[in-house]
């Protein structure tokens, strides 16, 4: 997507140097890394990029460059476009000249003399742009950027620009987000702050706004009329990993729900933008997601399920309960899934129930979409053999087997009159090449090339927020958290969540 209109192809963006603060961190290493070299192999880097890694470690350019090739070839070579197979993934020359611009800065986050270094790259640089990649624990995010602004490294001229990505989790709750926003918008302008969401990276969320306002068919039943209800899962099967003190503190809620899940919500519901540009598309999300209604105490409880797994199977294999894990408190009532029902109070959805659910060790992997149509009238069928007409559905699979399914009723052949469900299919496979990539590539590129469309406003964020705080203060109260098995999808209330209004979830794969 584009900001401002027509790029007939994607060109190498501008001369750029980044800093990559937090550059020994998981990150770095998994994902940004793979996804500039993936970038640089599809030419879209152009020789000016400068990789400039900032943390507290003493390394040199030279080690540093080294470490990551290493962790690129031994462990994220499935992330990078090979010529074929993964052995050759990393082209040594392609690398060689990507690695040519990394270097690194020693340094204290806090510490003054870390930003007179990083002055000093600019200007030996060749090039006054400048994006600051904030790759760190949150803790962070503002310290750093006032120093940036303090120091004068965020003062943009005609001739360069400076840019600041900020990571998730954006603030804790309504109140830290809007202090937080509060603290960039003092040294910055919107302009020059780039909110990540890596759903946005991922091909089949933003298909989803591609395919609504490219075939005209469906904005004819996108609304009350026709839909029924609409559930949103994304089910993982992996629990909290090495990351206990983080989750501890964070919570399934906080950490998918106003970010992830609501962007999800957000593709399917909006409006049509007049544009494709970052102000048409942002402003029709922030306004979609600002109609989300604000549930009561009362509400927020009765409309949501608090869940946390325990010991049992995966994929064969038994595995630790979350008390168990590493850093995790043994009586500890932090969430490791959600269910939720929200409304959207406006023209096109009243009335139409979204069901969020989202979770840690669940049976699958699998996100998706399910768009629940009403069932058509009953009378014409009276007198035939069929009894009821099943609803039907719409499932866009964002991960894994991308693409788009509608089930649809059908006759089955023969002298009576019988119908069944059938399925009417896009898989991306059967049309694309899928390449390996990390879902950060168009991100970073935007970034350079200054495209917001697919990073969070400010407005977004704290909509995205005031929209989960009735359950973070519903549930203060009371956390009513209910034990699921790992490998089961959810407690037994999350079904009756649905039960309770005559539905229920969507079978997982
Ligand atoms: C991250 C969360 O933002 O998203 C993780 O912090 C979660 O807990 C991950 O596992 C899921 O991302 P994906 O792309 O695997 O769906």
């Amino acid at each position: 997507m584009t900001a401002n209109g027509k790029k007939s192809k994607a060109e190498p963006a501008p001369p750029t140097t980044l800093f990559l603060f937090g550059a020994h961190g998981d990150l770095v290493k998994r994902l940004l890394m793979p996804a500039l070299y993936n970038l640089s192999r599809d030419g879209l880097l152009g020789n000016g990029l400068r990789i400039v890694g900032v943390d507290h470690n003493a390394i040199s350019d030279a080690d540093f460059a080294k470490k990551l090739e290493d962790f690129i070839r031994t462990e994220a070579a499935s992330k990078v476009k090979g010529k074929g197979n993964a052995d050759n993934a990393l082209d040594p020359q392609l690398w060689a000249q990507l690695a040519n611009g990394i270097s690194y800065v020693e340094g204290d986050f806090l510490d003054d003399g870390t930003y007179a270094d990083i002055a000093k790259k600019i200007t030996d640089s060749g090039t006054g742009n400048a994006v600051f990649y904030l790759a760190t624990a949150p803790r962070f995010f503002g310290e750093v950027v006032q120093r940036l602004g303090s120091a004068g490294l965020l003062t943009e001229t005609d001739d360069h620009f400076r840019r600041v990505v900020i990571e998730k989790p954006f603030g804790s709750d309504l109140a830290t987000a809007e202090a937080l926003n509060a603290c960039l918008l003092k040294v910055m302008s919107e302009k020059q702050i780039y909110r990540i969401d890596h759903y946005l990276g991922k091909e089949t969320v933003q298909n989803i706004l591609i395919s609504r306002f490219s075939n005209v068919l469906f904005e004819a039943f996108w609304n009350n009329h026709y839909i029924d209800h609409v559930q949103i899962t994304a089910a993982e099967t992996v629990g909290v990993e090495t990351r206990g003190n983080f989750f501890e503190k964070t919570g399934t809620l906080r950490d998918m729900v106003p970010n992830h899940l609501f962007q999800l919500l957000a593709m399917v519901a909006m409006e049509p933008p007049a544009a494709f540009g970052a102000d048409a598309v942002r402003g029709e999300k922030a306004k979609v997601i600002g109609a989300v209604r604000p549930w009561s105490a009362a509400d927020a409880r009765a409309n949501s399920v608090r869940g946390q797994y325990a010991a049992g199977e995966i994929g064969g294999k038994q595995v630790p309960g979350y008390r168990e894990e590493a850093n995790v408190a043994p009586d500890s009532s932090t969430e490791t899934f959600v269910a939720l029902k929200v409304m959207i109070d406006n023209w096109r959805w009243v009335g139409v129930p979204f069901y969020l659910r989202t979770g840690k060790r669940m049976s699958i992997r699998d996100t998706e979409i399910v768009i629940c149509f009403k069932p058509a009238p009953y009378a014409q069928f009276r007198d035939t053999e069929v009894s009821e007409l099943k609803p039907t559905f719409l499932k866009i699979q964002i991960q894994p087997n991308e693409g788009m399914w509608f089930d649809l009723l059908a006759k089955r052949p023969g002298p009576t009159l019988d119908m069944a469900n059938i399925e009417l299919g896009f898989a991306y496979e059967d049309f694309f090449e899928m390449q390996p990539s990390t879902g950060y590539e168009t991100l970073i590129y935007d970034c350079m090339t200054g495209d917001q469309t697919l990073f969070q406003r400010a407005d977004n964020i704290e909509n995205g927020w005031r929209a989960v705080q009735p359950f973070l203060d519903a549930w203060k109260e009371d956390d009513g958290i209910q034990a699921y098995k790992a490998g089961e999808d959810g407690p037994a209330a999350a079904d009756a969540l649905l039960a309770r209004d005559g539905r229920a979830w969507h079978s997982l794969g």
